[in-house]
């Protein structure tokens, strides 16, 4: 659905992290594409002066992508600094003063969602909501049961069109883009089905930890962290039918009937990981049970899809940082009895470049009748004129344009796939960082034809 622009921009949470490492980068990115034409008002609880917040968006944008001197003297011109306690109904009249009568504003909540329930109230009571949108980062609740809490919290004060909760992976190019690549391309389509396909596995591979994370992500897991919203949506778009029109409703009507289609998640059918060291990470509790690598199998029960086996796996502390996912086609009857064909295949990188590969049997040219595997890829590598995830979830929520965001349903049915074994006491066995996860992952969740691991160049 697309609604009319924002007139202005709130941002909850102006002195912290989120707003460092990517709200103002994506704010100076708008200016400089002359994309960003209201005030922008941040708050947060520090007391802090307008010259305050420039100096330390000024820092952010130099730490983040750099300076554009030009394009962040035009940002500083419309910002503007609201400084008080959330409980405090002063800080939401200082709020509707600085928005001095704009009446579509929008309000981005890059603040704990425990105090989501207050900011809304808060801005309810002083008219700061008619005409406006609200705008929420993930995670969005941990569990089904905090998610529609969550939800009933905000739908008192907000309709759901309005409701804009941020996945920054919708936001990625490269994954509209394989729904676009599917879709638009008849010959992907003639065998993307259970009559071909014989599984599909989907990596998210980082070579990294937590990052000085550890307080956050142990709260988290990797099945709560990117597993439930970044490759569920990757998932779904992987497995969703064609939408009867390109609007974003029909898009999401599709997304979330795939996720219907998918059983709870069993816990016979998970692996879960720790990368060694990870206890001894700032914030991580000693004896901590929480997840930094995960494996999956799942099942979408739709007509296209019966019978397919899902895998997805994802992990810190990996070989390498790479997300991708491969459709594999069944073997074909094997006309040369010594060539023994693989199953051909199609890989989609999303990150860090975009391929598109196909994966062939051709002749072995030293052997006779022997079968060898090729690629024929085709790859297109970022560039620094590429928008980024945030700049453009961030413009399409102050556009009004919802496509990109994930709706109510939708993440309510996401959590009711991983919710049992959230509650379950499943183990969580040890791996060597740099490695492809816990040996266990081979003997319980592993593809027919195994896990196809990432390379990546240089
Ligand atoms: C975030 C997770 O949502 O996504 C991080 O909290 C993860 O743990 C990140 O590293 C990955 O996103 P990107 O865009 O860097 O691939």
């Amino acid at each position: 659905m697309k609604t009319s622009n924002c007139d202005a921009l709130v941002f909850f949470g102006a002195t912290g992290d989120l707003a460092y490492k990517k709200i103002f980068p994506s704010l100076q990115a708008m200016m400089r594409r002359g994309r960003l034409h209201v005030p922008v008002i941040g708050v947060a609880r520090s007391k802090w002066s307008r010259e305050q917040l420039l100096a330390r968006a000024r820092e952010s944008v130099e730490k983040h992508g750099g300076l554009d001197p030009v394009a962040f003297e035009k940002l500083s011109g419309v910002l503007r600094y609201v400084g008080g306690d959330y409980q405090d109904a002063g800080t939401y009249h200082a709020i509707r003063e600085a928005l001095s009568g704009a009446d579509r504003p929008a309000h981005y909540l890059a603040i704990p969602p425990a105090l989501f329930g207050t900011v809304v109230e808060g801005l309810a009571k002083v008219g700061c909501t008619t005409g406006a949108r609200v705008v929420v980062e993930k995670p969005f609740g941990s569990d089904l049961a905090s998610a529609q809490a969550l939800n009933q919290t905000l739908l008192k004060t907000f309709a759901e069109e309005t409701i804009f909760r941020i996945d920054h992976y919708l936001g990625k190019r490269p994954v509209h883009n394989m729904v676009f690549c599917r879709l638009e391309n008849e010959l992907l389509e003639a065998f993307w089905n259970r009559t071909h396909v014989e599984s599909v596995q989907i990596t998210m591979a980082e070579n990294f930890g937590v990052q000085g994370r550890g307080a956050f992500y142990d709260q988290v897991g990797t099945i709560r962290d990117v597993i439930q919203n970044h490759l569920f949506q990757v998932l779904t778009n992987l497995a969703m039918e064609p939408p009867v029109r390109a609007d974003s409703e029909s898009i999401r009507d599709e997304k979330v009937k795939v996720l219907k289609a998918i059983p709870p998640l069993e816990a016979k059918n998970l692996v879960r990981g720790q990368f060694r060291g990870y206890r001894a990470e700032k914030g991580v509790a000693p004896e901590s049970q929480v997840e930094t690598f995960a494996a999956l199998r799942l099942e979408v029960n739709s007509r296209r899809w019966q019978g397919v086996p899902f895998f997805i796996r994802a992990g810190k502390s990996l070989p390498v940082t790479c997300t991708e996912f491969l459709v594999r086609l069944r073997r074909p009857p094997t006309v040369f009895p010594t060539c023994h064909p693989a199953g051909n295949y199609f890989r989609f990188r999303i990150s860090p470049e975009v391929t598109g590969a196909l994966g062939l049997t051709v002749n072995d040219p030293e052997e006779k009748m022997v079968g060898e595997q090729i690629e024929l890829t085709a790859s297109r590598h970022p560039s620094v004129q590429d928008v980024d995830a945030y700049e453009r979830v961030l413009g399409d929520a102050m556009a009004g344009d919802t496509t990109v965001f994930a709706r109510q349903d939708y993440v309510e049915e996401a959590w009711r796939i991983v919710d049992p074994v959230l509650k379950a006491t499943t183990p969580v066995y040890e791996y060597e960082p740099a490695t492809w996860g816990p040996r266990e992952v081979d003997q319980k969740v592993v593809p027919p034809d195994g896990w196809q691991n990432p390379v990546v160049a240089g």
